[in-house]
């Protein structure tokens, strides 16, 4: 039985986006504003949004849309992909697998590394063929991929593109470079579990400023000078003023909260230092952890799926495992592509054992203190030690 930290306490979720009141109230009046002025996109608070963007990253270009699928269905389009091959983790979402499948390019899935969550570098570059048109890396939970910089050398010495997919990343640093600048192309997810919001949305951010036109094109169904002269083949990819409001609003927070996630992450590994059955990964200084997800691991051999079921069902408190299963365990590219069982064993054997604990800017001290205790108790009950 559950002690006193049972589920008839609030729930605590997993993730949740977080507007403070002053917010809401600065963002309704813009809202009102907008409104009235019958300009609802490509107005003042999209490039206000864009230019805060590029200036917060340190980049050159920044170009809002619609969603992050977007941002990365365009980045593939205007690098010609069809018929070639997109390297990309199978631990990711399966929208980004999607996005390639769409461009008409083969998705090539690289393996996992247990201790950062991030793609294999070895694999990565062992899968590098004369048909590779580019690499997509997901910086998993937060962290920006490690070897960035080996792997972007490789990619410029190849003449092949580096696509960072910063959707977990806005805000997360090594050696004080943002996520998002470290290659030619950086996509960003507004969704609202992540480290902020728009509602959806996405941000495509680059150093390219042929990319960044030929984007600005797409988004708006392939226009060039006027909406009677169409350039490309697009679609209607705008984030709306709208989204904009909702976007400039959060980017605000953001540091703030960083700075959160990362206080109370310190709590976690305090709370949890103890548990002889976790392992909690370490990262080095140069790094700074955005945190968008805390991915913890089990020991080998526990069952992870009733410890989850118990932290759920008996103490009321949400939690996750990002990308269980991989993508090529997915019905979809069994199907498509003829995946299956034994393919990325990395990714197989660490995803069963992942154990995400809630985390987002909204989440209080306390709360982590009960989540802390209800892990603590509930490895007890399952018999972990
Ligand atoms: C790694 C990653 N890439 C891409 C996406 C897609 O983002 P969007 O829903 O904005 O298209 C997500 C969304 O969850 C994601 O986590």
């Amino acid at each position: 039985m559950a002690t006193d930290i049972n589920n008839s306490q609030q729930k605590i979720a997993a993730a949740s986006p977080l507007f403070p009141q002053q917010d809401i109230d600065e963002i309704q009046l813009a809202i009102g504003n907008i409104l009235r002025s019958g300009r609802l996109i490509l107005g003042e608070h999209t490039l206000a949004f864009e230019q805060e963007f590029q200036s917060y990253l340190g980049v050159e270009h920044a170009v809002a849309v619609s969603t992050c699928t977007a941002a990365i269905q365009i980045t593939l389009r205007f690098h010609e992909v069809k018929q070639r091959e997109v390297i990309l983790p199978t631990n990711n979402f399966i929208g980004v697998v999607s996005a390639v499948l769409e461009e008409g390019a083969t998705p090539v899935l690289a393996d996992m590394n247990p201790e950062t969550f991030c793609a294999d570098t070895d694999d990565v570059l062992a899968r590098i063929t004369p048909n590779t048109a580019g690499i997509i890396l997901v910086h998993i939970a937060g962290l920006v991929h490690p070897d960035i910089d080996r792997i972007r050398l490789v990619c410029e010495n190849k003449g092949i593109f580096l696509l960072e997919d910063a959707s977990h990343a806005h805000g997360a640093e090594i050696d004080g470079r943002k996520a998002g600048s470290l290659s030619e192309s950086g996509c960003f997810s507004f969704y609202p579990t992540k480290l902020m919001t728009t509602g959806t949305g996405g941000m495509l951010t680059t150093s390219n400023k042929q990319l960044a036109d030929y984007a600005r094109s797409v988004r708006h169904h392939g226009v060039g000078n006027s909406l009677d002269d169409v350039v490309n083949l697009g679609n209607d990819w705008c984030m709306s003023e709208i989204h904009a409001v909702l976007g400039r609003s959060q980017l605000k927070r953001l540091e703030q909260s960083i700075e959160h996630r990362n206080r109370l992450i310190i709590r976690y590994r305090n709370g949890l230092k103890e548990l002889s059955w976790l392992s909690i990964p370490q990262y080095p200084k140069n790094f700074r952890h955005a945190y968008y997800k805390f991915p913890i691991l089990l020991r080998e051999g526990l069952d992870r799926d009733r410890f989850r079921r118990m932290i759920f069902e008996d103490y009321n408190i949400e939690n996750g495992a990002i990308y269980d299963p991989p993508c090529h365990l997915q019905p979809v590219l069994r199907k498509l592509m003829g995946c299956c069982e034994g393919m990325y064993p990395q990714a197989e054997s660490a995803l069963k054992r992942q154990f995400c604990p809630p985390i987002h800017s909204a989440l209080s001290e306390l709360e982590v203190d009960r989540v802390i205790a209800a892990i603590v108790e509930a490895g007890k009950r399952c018999g972990f030690n």
